[in-house]
């Protein structure tokens, strides 16, 4: 198997301002402040801390395509970025390994137009995968 690196949890908020200052209290520091994503109708946070990176994701709009999610899960992580020296190594290996791709590969503004594709697996649940 290709090596996985893991580049950010992915959190679900219903008000990223205030998740924001939040998480801020915790000790972590803005990396990359909100970003609107229009494809996916989210915006968009980094924030680090001790060597990990937390992406705040707040829907904007009621078709969103984390709205349902977020009803679900409520404030709470919900998927594991992962990047790789190969990631169309690693995208094929994930498939041909138990995991479903829910998306295909999508240009993410946030992350400076990288491609991304998220994948579930019912072991895991959702995954994401960063293209260079
Ligand atoms: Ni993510």
């Amino acid at each position: 198997m290709t090596t996985l690196k893991i580049h950010h949890i992915g959190y679900l908020v219903k008000k990223i301002e205030k998740a924001k200052q939040t998480f801020e209290t915790l000790g972590y520091q803005v990396e990359q402040d909100t970003v609107r994503d229009d494809i996916r109708k989210v915006d968009i946070c980094f924030l680090t801390k001790d060597g990990y990176r937390v992406e705040l994701v707040s829907p904007f709009s009621e078709d969103s395509v984390v709205a349902g999610l977020l009803k679900k899960y409520k404030n709470a992580p919900y998927h594991i970025c992962y990047e790789a020296d190969d990631p169309e190594a690693a995208f094929r290996e994930l498939t041909e390994n138990g995991f479903a791709a829910i998306d295909t590969p999508t240009p993410a503004p946030a992350l400076g137009g990288c491609n991304v594709v998220f994948l579930t697996s019912p072991v895991t649940g959702m995954i994401e995968l960063k293209f260079r």
